[in-house]
């Protein structure tokens, strides 16, 4: 029976946590994310692509995906952003407008991100800079950014993938950057996720346009995950780790784990190396049938905080022991760091580690934690000491080592809603509430959320603490409203507890019905 060993021998004194790989953000003059707040985690989501493809995406289908979404956990572990990719939902009349394709989506696409928005998840949508999508089913926003982007607003789309499809002749950082206008110009704050596959090498000049870009080709074909090509696009991707950081960040496409064609070492091995990455975490495959391991693998607690470290720091190879990889290069909010170790051969393999390899400094106690069994070794006392661990085939161990047995999880916001919808009848004033509550999945404490000042007259709204949930109220006042509809999208700002850093700022809509002219004066 093979068994895993981690074994710490020890001697020494000091230790010292730090990244030992320069933390090449610098190297980015702006980040589009520097002013809406958005990504400053690597966005969590599903997107049907990889298990689906294009036929069978449908209104019924997201719906059930979304149900599924909440009812697996999957939502309570962070995942939020889910939506249609190229699900042919939209098509272009003549008027050169995009409207629902109501064949496949029969509430129309605001109805959609409505039953998404409700549910406490955020809307995805697709769409293609060039004439039209990949398979060309769909029309692509050349020569119409402006309109589509205040169409998916309109939609309440949270997020766009824009694909790079049938863009002959276009220039692509002209094209993107217009993208980002017209998406600024629409009012509502939308992740941009580029889709180019690593053309135009992105990574040098996106974090100014978008949230995240593509590095590489796609993943698998749709249906079957393809092991072989997704740890071929896991080394392209690792090479490009200086460019990532809080809102910009490399994306080397959509999960596989829990898809026909991988055994479960290869998915915990897979969501290991992407969590390492900070990779955006969009599950690939069908939530609604997924074996309690699948499930297990992608909702692990510590393996997600290592993902959504508010640092925001991309791991990276530092040294390669035959066919093992050794991971590193990635601090931690709390002064921990994140290793992982990858065997890509065929047998089993015993590898050892210095602590000064991965920066910590003689003769200083040290915990590690092993993310996947959730146990903690320790303390030992780094010197001529290694961390020697036991890998098998296709595997990956992955800890998190630091000076304190206390392995704090970063926030994790979890919403009920993230739409507030009232009605208000009759011509005298009234006074109507709606509730948002967001919680922490995550183990610190979090301070008050703050509302942007910049919300409409007739809307308030005030924060409270109730344990790990706080309870957003939004005080709706109708006076001297004249019939109509009424919308408005606030943003809250938090930053983390221990880092200080800015959290992911937190948007939701809200909506509000007035049936008559009412009297009375705004406040
Ligand atoms: C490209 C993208 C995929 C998917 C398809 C849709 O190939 O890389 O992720 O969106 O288009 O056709």
């Amino acid at each position: 029976m093979k068994r895993i060993l981690i074994f710490i021998a020890a001697v020494g004194v000091a230790i010292v946590f730090c990244a030992i790989i320069p933390h090449a953000q610098e190297s980015v003059p702006t980040i589009h994310a520097a002013d809406d707040g958005l990504a400053l985690t690597p966005p969590m989501g599903w997107y049907p692509w990889n298990i689906f493809g294009q036929d069978p995406q449908n209104e019924k289908l997201i719906r059930e995906i979304v149900d599924a979404l909440v009812s697996s956990g999957l939502k309570d572990a962070g995942y939020s952003y889910v939506g249609p990719d190229e699900g042919i939902c939209f098509l272009r009349g003549n008027d050169g407008r995009i409207t629902t394709n109501l064949e496949r989506y029969p509430s129309g696409l605001l109805g959609l991100g409505n039953y998404i928005h409700q549910k406490g998840l955020k809307y995805a949508l697709y769409t293609d800079a060039g004439t039209h999508t990949c398979s060309g089913a769909m029309p692509g926003t050349k020569g119409h950014e402006f309109e589509d982007m205040r169409q998916f607003a309109e939609w309440r789309a949270d997020y766009i993938k824009i694909d790079w499809c049938n863009t002959e002749g276009q220039d692509i950082v002209k094209t993107y950057t217009t993208l980002r206008d017209a998406q600024r110009a629409s009012g509502r704050p939308i992740v941009h996720s580029l889709c180019s596959w690593g053309d135009g090498e992105p990574w040098k000049w996106a974090a100014q346009v978008g949230h995240l870009w593509r590095t590489t080709t796609d993943i698998c074909a749709p249906g079957k995950a393809d092991w072989d090509l997704a740890m071929n696009i896991a080394a392209i991707n690792e090479k490009l780790f200086p460019w990532a950081g809080p809102g910009h960040w490399n994306d080397p496409d959509m999960l596989i784990a829990g898809m026909p064609g991988l055994s479960e070492v290869q998915n915990r091995a897979f969501f290991s190396l992407w969590c390492m990455m900070a990779a955006p975490l969009m599950a690939g495959n069908d939530l609604r049938d997924m074996s309690t391991s699948t499930i297990r693998i992608l909702t692990n607690p510590e393996a997600i905080a290592v993902n959504q470290d508010p640092l925001g720091v991309q791991g990276h190879i530092i040294r390669m022991d035959g066919k093992v990889s050794i991971w590193a290069g990635k601090p931690l909010f709390d002064g921990s760091q994140a290793v992982l170790i990858f065997n890509q051969g065929t047998s089993w393999e015993a590898v050892a580690i210095q602590p000064s390899e991965i920066g910590i400094s003689q003769k200083t106690a040290f915990y590690v934690r092993d993310l996947w069994r959730h146990t903690t070794a320790g303390p030992s006392i780094s010197s001529n000491s290694a961390i020697s661990v036991r890998v098998e085939p296709n595997d990956a161990r992955f800890f998190r080592i630091s000076r304190s047995n206390d392995f704090p999880l970063p926030p994790i916001i979890v919403a009920n809603t993230y739409r507030v919808s009232l009605r208000a009848g009759g011509s005298s004033p009234q006074e109507l509430n709606g509730m948002i509550t967001l919680t922490n999945k995550g183990s610190s404490e979090l301070s008050l959320w703050k509302v942007r000042q910049d919300i409409p007259d007739w809307l308030s709204v005030s924060v409270a603490k109730n344990g790990r949930s706080q309870t957003v109220t939004n005080t709706v006042s109708t006076a001297g409203l004249k019939k109509g509809l009424y919308h408005a999208v606030v943003r809250l700002d938090n930053t983390d507890p221990i880092s200080a850093k800015p959290m992911s700022a937190v948007y939701y809509d809200v909506d509000l019905e007035v049936t008559d002219d009412v009297g009375g004066t705004l406040r």
